[in-house]
């Protein structure tokens, strides 16, 4: 290789290799730092498939740069006699690669079944051992609805730690696919049926999900997070979002007049007052999550703001209108919104 040709290989490697390094540090989504027992699973068998193929890469290439340099031509030599192929080396060579894939195969099919196989005791109880929650796509955001706690919200799956946590994985429009990678499986989001998984997170963080099937133009801004904490502080927070909002007060209160003289209620609730539509996410408690519109934007004054000025601008394509509200309008909006916790 030339000295230009290895600066570009190199540099094309590094590309490659240091996201995939990062992936397993940062705050991305990942397989390769499991929280839950199917996670788990999964990732040893990751380990193990890696294990095989880089022991296969090894002999092959290894094989392939003996060959190279032991039977290379030298100057002055006759071409070296033909052969046309070994039916003993063809065959065994075949059947070994045929087992090794048929091995792979049944063992990720035991790891399928063993990581999709729910607990028994479906459904959800009240006193946190497990939880149920519907999960619905959205072209692109999540919404998460707690039945057996009687509110929506989107974006923040919350849940107990150790706790078993059925989920129905539903769609509105197009399929989507859930998925948290430190927490298990991938799950398809399809419109017109219902898709059952679980999740058993082991430790309190927070874990990055995503939607893993392309839905449209905006499929990467379809994250959400899970948050995964004590008994206490789940039942806490389930409290808050259980309360339905209070009539606006002080700086709020044009804000909220604003709200409902505007197009807003045609697509989003805010539970306790006159909005019930559920065409865009709920926002009874909007200020209380960390990120909206799939992950785009954090919920701060600013960064709401921004998305009431120019939704297209931010995200294009979302369904979320352009309204040309005027500053002053954009101002007293996020004043009232960001009173919803
Ligand atoms: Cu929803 Cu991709």
């Amino acid at each position: 290789m030339s000295y230009q040709v290895r600066r570009y290989f190199y540099a094309i490697s590094l590309i490659i290799l240091v996201p995939c390094v990062l992936a397993g540090c940062s705050g991305s989504p990942t397989p390769l730092l499991p929280a839950s027992p199917a996670a788990r699973q999964i990732y040893n068998l990751i380990l193990g498939v890696f294990a095989v193929i880089a022991v296969a890469f090894v002999f092959v290439e290894g094989l392939l740069i003996f060959s190279v340099v032991r039977f290379r031509g030298k100057p002055g030599e006759p071409p070296p006699s033909q052969h046309e192929g070994n039916r003993r080396f063809e065959t065994i060579w075949t059947a070994v690669i045929a087992l090794v894939l048929l091995a792979i195969f049944i063992i990720s099919l035991g790891v399928l079944f063993s990581v999709s196989n729910q607990p028994a005791n479906a459904g959800g109880n009240t006193a946190g051992q497990s939880i149920h929650v519907r999960v619905v796509g959205h072209q692109w955001w999540w919404e998460f609805i707690y039945p057996d706690y009687q509110f929506t919200t989107a974006g923040e799956l919350h849940a107990p730690v150790n706790a078993v946590v059925y989920l129905d994985i539903e769609s509105a429009d197009v399929i989507h696919s859930y998925w948290v990678p430190q927490l298990g499986r991938k799950m398809d989001a399809i419109p017109g049926k219902t898709n059952h998984t679980w999740f058993l997170a082991n430790a309190t963080a927070t874990y990055q999900g995503e939607c893993s099937e392309y839905c449209g133009l905006e499929h990467a801004y379809m994250r959400f997070t899970v948050v995964v904490e004590p008994l206490e502080d789940f039942q806490a927070w389930a409290q808050n979002q259980q309360r339905i909002a209070q009539p606006a007060a002080g700086t709020a209160v044009t804000g909220e007049q604003a709200f409902f003289s505007s197009s807003c209620p045609a697509c989003h609730t805010i539970s306790g007052t006159k909005a019930q539509a559920k065409i865009g996410p709920n926002l009874t408690h909007l200020a209380a999550r960390k990120i909206i519109a799939g992950g785009v934007l954090t919920s701060a004054p600013q960064d709401l703001a921004r998305w009431l000025a120019n939704p297209q601008a931010v995200k294009p394509g979302a369904l979320m209108p352009n309204l040309h509200l005027t500053p002053q309008k954009i101002t007293d909006l996020v004043n009232y919104l960001s009173t919803l916790k």
